[in-house]
């Protein structure tokens, strides 16, 4: 347990970051400190990539496991070429089409960049961001930022300052508050070490986008499986641990939408009846259906990009109401939906039940 420390909380305005603002937090990241700071997907927790101590302290306030590499943000694409070797061409078209953005690649690793950062692995994985605040900070800091999302370890990730406040104040050195972010769940990783890339984490970019410009694209198993995976040699150590978990009891319920509606509403009714407290995470076109429990809609079925933005939110907003059982609608896993319900199933521990 990191000795406890005196974080301070920057309010930035997210549109035209202060100039001041950052530098006082980029002269923190060169000093080795942490910076919690915004991106378009989820608030990362940043530390200088290059610095191995100071991305050690970032493994020892999130609680991570040691062999879990971090994703490193760069602000410029010139950075890649001194993090990577043998950059494909390949990936510079991806970069190209999605940066910045929430697309991160997995390369090999340079010489400079330390293995505590890649987990020990000799790949690293790199974004672009597309966020003033983050291209900001990066820039002010001279120097690449290494950042997982800026939550205790295994808690859903977070979308907003307050999130960030609950799990890592006292932690950490900075958190810049901007506001809200975007896209609300995490960067697609594609690992484009091997043939054809793979994507070791559906995120904002879609598999869709991606197959569009590179034609042959996997997608890997334990990413879209539907229960507990062994992954044995990880080539994305993230895949074996647990995610994005509230501490209710988690239950995804799938199948076709009438179908998922009528059994949700008779778990709900079951759960209700035993004397719990119940939450049930439904969508717009369900919304007024249940009539019991605590009932929050993600969004429309028709919009998975709201439905993204609000999920990690409502978790967290469950868990401080202290419901005991969380019932979650499935959704299609067309588009963003695929990364939607990775995290879902992830967040219920693949505690899932097949509506007939
Ligand atoms: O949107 C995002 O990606 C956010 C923001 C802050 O940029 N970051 C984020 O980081 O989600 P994190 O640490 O929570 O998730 C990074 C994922 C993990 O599953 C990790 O295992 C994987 O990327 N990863 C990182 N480096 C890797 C590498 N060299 N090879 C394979 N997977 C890697
Ligand atoms: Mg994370």
């Amino acid at each position: 347990m990191p000795a406890i420390k005196e974080t301070i909380v920057l309010k930035v305005n997210s549109e035209n970051p202060e100039k001041e603002k950052i530098k006082l937090a980029a002269d923190v990241i060169r000093k080795g400190g942490l910076v919690a700071f915004p991106t378009e997907t989820v608030y990362g927790l940043g530390a200088d990539a290059l610095n191995s101590e100071a991305v050690k302290n970032i493994y020892l306030a999130k609680m991570r496991p040691l062999d879990n590499p971090i994703i490193v943000h760069v602000a410029k694409k010139e950075d890649v070429y001194r993090l990577a070797v043998k950059v494909p061409k390949r990936a510079e078209k991806l970069m190209e089409r999605f940066w910045p953005g929430p697309l991160t690649l997995v390369l090999k690793a340079s010489e400079i960049v330390p293995r505590t950062t890649t987990g020990g692995l000799d790949t690293v994985a790199i974004r672009m961001p597309k966020h003033k605040v983050a291209l900001a900070l990066i820039e002010a800091s001279e120097t690449p930022i290494a950042a997982p999302s800026a939550n205790l370890a295994g808690r859903p990730s977070p979308t907003m300052a307050e999130h960030v406040i609950q799990d890592l104040y006292g932690r950490i050195d900075v958190i810049i508050d901007a506001g809200p972010t975007n896209i609300g769940v995490e960067s697609t990783v594609l690992d484009l070490t091997c043939e054809p890339p793979q994507i070791l984490r559906p995120g904002g970019v879609t598999y869709e986008e991606l197959k569009s410009i590179l034609g042959r694209v996997r997608v890997h198993p334990a990413a879209v499986s539907k229960s507990e995976i062994h992954v044995e040699k990880a080539r994305s150590p993230g895949l074996k641990y647990r995610h994005y978990a509230p501490k209710a009891e988690t239950i995804v319920v799938e199948g076709e939408f009438n179908a998922i509606v009528k059994k949700v509403a008779e778990l709900a009714r079951k759960y209700v009846e035993e004397g719990k407290k119940v939450g049930i995470l439904a969508t717009d076109e369900s919304l007024q259906t249940y009539g019991l429990g605590v009932v929050k809609s993600m969004g429309s079925r028709s919009d998975l990009s709201s439905i993204a933005k609000n999920l990690f939110k409502l978790l967290r907003e469950f868990d401080n109401e202290g419901v005991d059982v969380i019932i979650a609608e499935g959704l299609p896993q067309d588009g963003l939906g695929l990364a939607v319900m990775n995290r879902l199933r992830k967040a219920a521990g693949y505690n899932i039940i097949e509506a007939k």
